[in-house]
């Protein structure tokens, strides 16, 4: 399978990683600067590095190599334009999160990808995570019984060098804040876990210490899920001096989980009233995994690939995507309006909030 990808900054590695562990035929390397090229050339087995094409312009590779599948990891406001070419192309895509930023640039994916029959999985890799898998099985299974309360807790740093590293992050153009940018993937997880759409939601955001930033550095929000349970989200880039808690707790009738670690990769509490499997599961997910260039990115990228060749939806869809910005569009409206918002959003993009913390 013809793999390029679109955008050779920070997270391009773990795309390149994943290509190569899955198989995948890397044919092209696109960006507008070559600065991260190198990085990824070093990456490429030879014959792969020899052969592979360098392009500034994604559209001259597209009719040139009619790639099968396209990685796009450039910043985020730029994703839609480029999923649509992409997508024309007949190209079946892995777009990084969020899977844009309006409702309506993710309608228009959605809408030309079933056009053109093509697939598009959307990067929330750590959905794919054992640990979580393992939350999944046991909300599936029906062991928490009704679902009460959940919540998705991100305390981290961002500092001015992160920000400095590229100018669209922290934009309300080209990135929102903590909420669309780092507390997305938790906020996608609760979100699925809590096996309910959202009905409405409540929230607080502000910009509390990186003035340098146009859009929020945290986000607190109470979600009212259709199911009548309860969420609570608290998404925070103004910890001092470094990342100090990724949690996700789940409360049910008949069980209690919690997961953290790096990436939700450790169960720290597993409580079911049907059966008593707390130490077993524990052991087996009481550890982060060794920091493995590609490790989450491989599993959506095994999917994709399985989800191209057997005609199937992947199992991290671009309606999954659309619902993870659309929860957080609603936050920020809340936020902006100080009323609670009703969900399903009829529209919503990061730009309606340009000034708002100016
Ligand atoms: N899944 C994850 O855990 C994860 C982690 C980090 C970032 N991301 C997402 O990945 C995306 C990229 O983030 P990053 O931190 O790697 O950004 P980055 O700024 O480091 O890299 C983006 C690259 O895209 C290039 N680019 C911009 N416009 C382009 C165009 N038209 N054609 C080709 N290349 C173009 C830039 O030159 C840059 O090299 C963002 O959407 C971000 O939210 C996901």
């Amino acid at each position: 399978m013809k793999f390029a990808i679109i955008g050779c900054g920070a997270i391009s590695k773990q795309h390149i990683a994943a290509a190569l562990n899955t198989g995948l035929d890397v044919v092209a390397l696109c960006d507008i600067v070559d600065t991260g090229i190198p990085a990824l050339l070093d990456m490429l087995p030879e014959p792969q590095r020899a052969a592979v094409k360098i392009y500034k312009d994604y559209k001259e590779m597209l009719p040139e190599l009619r790639p099968d599948l396209v990685a796009i990891a450039t910043g985020s406001g730029v994703k839609t334009r480029i999923a649509l070419d992409c997508i024309a192309a007949g190209a079946n895509l892995i777009i990084e999160k969020p899977i844009a930023l309006s409702l309506a640039d993710a309608d228009a994916i959605i809408d030309a990808a079933k056009a053109k029959g093509v697939k598009v999985c959307i990067c929330h890799q750590n959905r794919l995570n054992p640990a979580v898998q393992a939350v999944k099985a046991a909300v599936n299974a029906g062991r928490f019984g009704r679902m009460l309360h959940g919540s998705a807790r991100v305390y981290w740093n961002r500092d001015k060098a992160y920000y400095d590293a590229a100018k669209w992050r922290g934009t309300w153009k080209s990135d929102g804040g903590t909420l669309m940018n780092q507390c997305i993937h938790n906020i996608d997880i609760l979100r699925w876990l809590m096996g309910g759409e959202v009905a409405q939601v409540f929230a607080y955001t502000d910009r509390q210490t990186h003035d340098y930033i146009e859009a929020e550095d945290i986000g607190l929000a109470l979600v009212k899920f259709q199911n009548g349970a309860y969420g609570v989200i608290e998404g925070t880039v103004n910890v001092y001096p470094r990342n100090l808690e990724e949690t996700l707790t789940l409360l049910g009738e008949t069980g209690t989980v919690r997961a953290g670690g790096k990436s939700l990769n450790v169960i720290e509490e597993w409580k079911f009233a049907d059966a008593d499997d707390s130490e077993t599961v524990k052991a087996r997910f009481g550890e982060n995994p060794p920091p493995t260039v590609g490790l989450g990115h491989t599993r959506v990228y095994r999917d994709v690939i399985d989800a191209i060749q057997n005609d199937r939806a992947p199992a991290i869809s671009a309606e999954d995507g659309r619902a993870a910005i659309e929860l957080i569009l609603a936050i920020y409206r809340s936020a902006a309006t100080g009323k609670p918002v009703e969900l399903p959003l009829k529209d919503g993009a990061t730009v309606d909030y340009q000034g708002r913390f100016a």
